[in-house]
């Protein structure tokens, strides 16, 4: 059955996208609900990131179109949908030079006029959001645990309360403690602000406990899309042997 257009964040249809020679997306389409946590799993090097990047205009496409809530998305980056969504880049790293609070408060200074005074206000709530304490605002990112980077640079993306957040291998480095506390903070989040999240993730916890739906990329396409369990019967060649191959086999009994 065909989806509502108001019923979806984003929307990709036919989509190509390549680098010289090379085509990395091969028409692809997927469409993302509002409200849901998308995972979306692939090979290294299969795309994934581009697909990222290109959704939010940072490469051109060749052909195809992406609509985000319902606004169709340019060739290139388009700086007035700032408010629009918050991103994790894969290498997502913190402004070094900035103290914890200058990086949170990043995205208000180059979107927004408002006093520090407000601006302190609003960076001592993303970081309590994220489940930091205020005077860790005056931290620099080299005092840093990789769990607590992840969540700054989190506090940063939704500074500007976007309905989308992008997450490209947020738990990847993270002990699986400081993992599954992130996962549950999306959770968390993604309940109490209605966010829609797309996240691009290899952790088979995140992808069983936090999302609604999992997308499988595989030729530059998406070839299985649905709830884990739909994922875990699917005939794809790829997508079998990317769940049940012997790597993904003893990580899922360990799990039970
Ligand atoms: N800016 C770029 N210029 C040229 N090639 C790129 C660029 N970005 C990504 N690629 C290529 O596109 C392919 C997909 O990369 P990527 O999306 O980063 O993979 P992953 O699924 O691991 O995130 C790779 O072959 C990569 O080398
Ligand atoms: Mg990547």
């Amino acid at each position: 059955m065909p989806e509502l257009h108001d019923e979806l964040a984003i929307r990709i249809h036919d989509l190509v996208v390549g680098f010289g020679r090379q085509t990395v997306l091969d028409h692809l389409s997927l469409d993302v609900r509002r409200g849901e946590i998308l995972g979306l799993v692939g090979a290294s090097g299969g795309g994934k990131s581009v697909l990222m990047r290109t959704i939010i205009g940072l490469i051109r496409r060749r052909s195809g179109s992406i609509e985000v809530m319902g606004q169709p998305i340019g060739g290139t980056h388009d700086r007035s949908r700032a408010a629009t969504w918050g991103i994790l880049f894969q290498q997502g790293a913190l402004f070094s030079s900035l103290t914890v609070r200058q990086n949170v408060q990043f995205p208000l200074r180059e979107n927004l006029t408002l006093s520090q005074e407000l601006m302190d206000e609003i960076a001592i709530a993303k970081l309590e959001m994220v489940g930091l304490r205020a005077q860790d605002g005056d931290k620099y990112p080299s005092e840093l645990s990789g769990g607590m980077t992840k969540r700054v640079a989190l506090a940063r993306a939704l500074a500007l309360d976007p309905p989308i957040l992008f997450l490209d291998e947020p738990t990847s480095g993270l002990d699986p403690i400081a993992a599954g506390d992130f996962d549950a903070l999306i959770r968390t989040l993604q309940k109490t602000l209605g966010l829609t999240v797309f996240m691009v993730t290899h952790d088979l916890a995140s992808l069983t406990t936090v999302c609604d739906r999992v997308a499988a990329l595989a030729d530059g396409m998406i070839v299985a899309i649905g709830p884990m369990r739909d994922l875990l019967q699917s005939e794809h060649p790829w997508v079998r042997a990317y769940f049940h191959g012997k790597r993904s086999q003893m990580l899922q009994s360990q799990m039970r």
